[in-house]
């Protein structure tokens, strides 16, 4: 199964820590053209994300519409109507996968898409084949949530260049 990250970055890399992505549980920005393009990326594939994440979606719009909406937590009984509840990245996987191959064998070429955060950003970056970051031209002080370094191992293979923010393409070297 392929995996890409989906993530938008602030431009001031934190030593051992990363690129801020999130303060206070909110995204630090608000880009309408991003979201479009998030919303044009992962329309019709699965979306994995931490449990943090789908909370700070404003509940009148989670689950996300016309995207498979998995969820990580180490809670046993959590619950939410429309979402898959996963305990772990490898359930996640496995999880897309059967449910692509239940729904059509031709889905499981589609990659699904890792939405965030911090943990789970961390966790998927050594499986994952694709970046689609959003490089947001904005310094971000007293973040605490970071993207991991983009190092050599990843080629930038495609850059969009806008008023403000940058979106970029990276595919393992
Ligand atoms: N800029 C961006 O592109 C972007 C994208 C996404 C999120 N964000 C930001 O990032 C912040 C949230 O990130 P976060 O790192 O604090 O939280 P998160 O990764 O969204 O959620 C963390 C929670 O997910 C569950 N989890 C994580 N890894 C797991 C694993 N391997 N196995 C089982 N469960 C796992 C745990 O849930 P339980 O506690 O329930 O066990 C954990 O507490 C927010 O500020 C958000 O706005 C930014």
């Amino acid at each position: 199964m392929k995996l890409t990250i989906i993530a938008a970055v602030a431009k001031n890399y934190v030593e051992t820590k990363g690129y801020p992505i999130g303060k206070n549980g909110k995204i630090p920005w608000h880009i309408p053209e991003d979201l479009k393009r998030f919303k044009q990326l992962t329309k019709n594939h699965a979306i994995i994300m931490g449990r943090k994440t789908y909370e700070s979606i404003p509940k009148n719009f989670r689950p996300l519409k016309n995207r498979l909406n998995i969820v990580l937590t180490r809670q046993k009984d959590y619950f939410e109507e429309g979402i898959v509840i996963v305990n772990s990245l490898d359930e996640a996987i496995h999880s897309t996968e059967l449910l692509y191959s239940a729904a059509m064998e031709i889905l499981i070429h589609r990659p699904a898409y890792i939405i965030g955060g911090e943990n789970v950003y961390k966790k998927a970056m050594p499986l994952t084949d694709c970046l689609e970051i959003t490089h947001v031209d904005q310094v971000v002080d007293d973040a605490d949530a970071f993207f991991p370094k983009i190092d050599e191992i990843w080629k930038e293979i495609k850059r969009e260049d806008h008023a403000g923010y940058s979106f970029a393409t990276y595919v393992r070297r």
